[in-house]
């Protein structure tokens, strides 16, 4: 699968080196520094390339949208039109202290973007914890750690669940996009706790069932 990804940071960088590794083809942008974008794609090995937010778009089977809150408006300017596009968003409208949502509960970051990526079909999917993503195995222990994915497309939340679960995590289905008032609170909260428990963000969740 072709996949463009705008940010290139943690998660961005976490999600190309995954994938490319899984023989998908990766378009990375978004950076302020081209020189780190290119060595970003470098060690995601020759299936990575670069280009602009544009050109990920038209690149993208998925678009994946990886960027602080502050950078998304901008982000989806520099996009372009994402009419008829699978949009991924990892995007937690986090304070840039982490202490708290800039916005949430009564709407959320998915919800915001959908509503300005007309056209598009917007998946989210969090806690997407990309320190364990960077790390050689995601594993904790035996465990697969657990993600939320939300949306309103069935098709398209199942080609987000497969990716996720290519990139080693366990992709569990939190329903509606709406549900993303409660999901991204969720990537807050174990944000909080690895910083509190000072492992920084090599924590996870795990869903149980039974
Ligand atoms: N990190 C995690 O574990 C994690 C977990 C769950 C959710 N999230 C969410 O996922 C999103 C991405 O997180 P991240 O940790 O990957 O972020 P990050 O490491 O800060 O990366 C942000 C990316 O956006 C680029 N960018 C371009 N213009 C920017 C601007 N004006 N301001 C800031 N960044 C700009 C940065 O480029 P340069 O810095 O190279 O210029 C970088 O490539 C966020 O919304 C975050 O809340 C992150």
């Amino acid at each position: 699968m072709q996949i463009g990804i705008v940010g290139a940071g943690s998660v961005g960088s976490a999600l190309a080196k995954r994938w490319a590794a899984a023989g998908h083809r990766i378009l990375l942008s978004y950076s302020r520094d081209p020189l780190k974008l290119g060595s970003v794609a470098h060690s995601a090995g020759p299936q990575a390339q670069v280009g602009s937010p544009r050109e990920a778009v038209a690149f993208g089977e998925v678009v994946v949208l990886a960027v602080p809150w502050g950078a998304v408006d901008d982000a989806l300017t520099q996009m372009g039109s994402l009419a008829g596009k699978l949009l991924c968003s990892t995007v937690n409208a986090l304070k840039p202290d982490f202490s708290g949502l800039e916005i949430g509960t009564t709407t959320s970051a998915a919800e915001w973007i959908a509503e300005r990526a007309v056209g598009a079909t917007v998946v989210e999917a969090l806690p997407l914890n990309a320190e364990i993503l960077h790390a050689p195995s995601p594993l904790f222990g035996e465990v697969t750690p657990s993600m939320f994915y939300c949306g309103d497309a069935a098709e398209a939340k199942a080609v987000v669940a497969g990716l996720m679960a290519e990139a080693g995590m366990e992709p569990v289905d939190a329903g509606a996009l709406v549900r993303a008032r409660l999901v991204e609170p969720a990537g807050l909260l174990v944000a909080q706790l690895g910083y509190g428990l000072g492992v920084g963000p090599n924590v996870a969740l795990k869903v149980l069932r039974r």
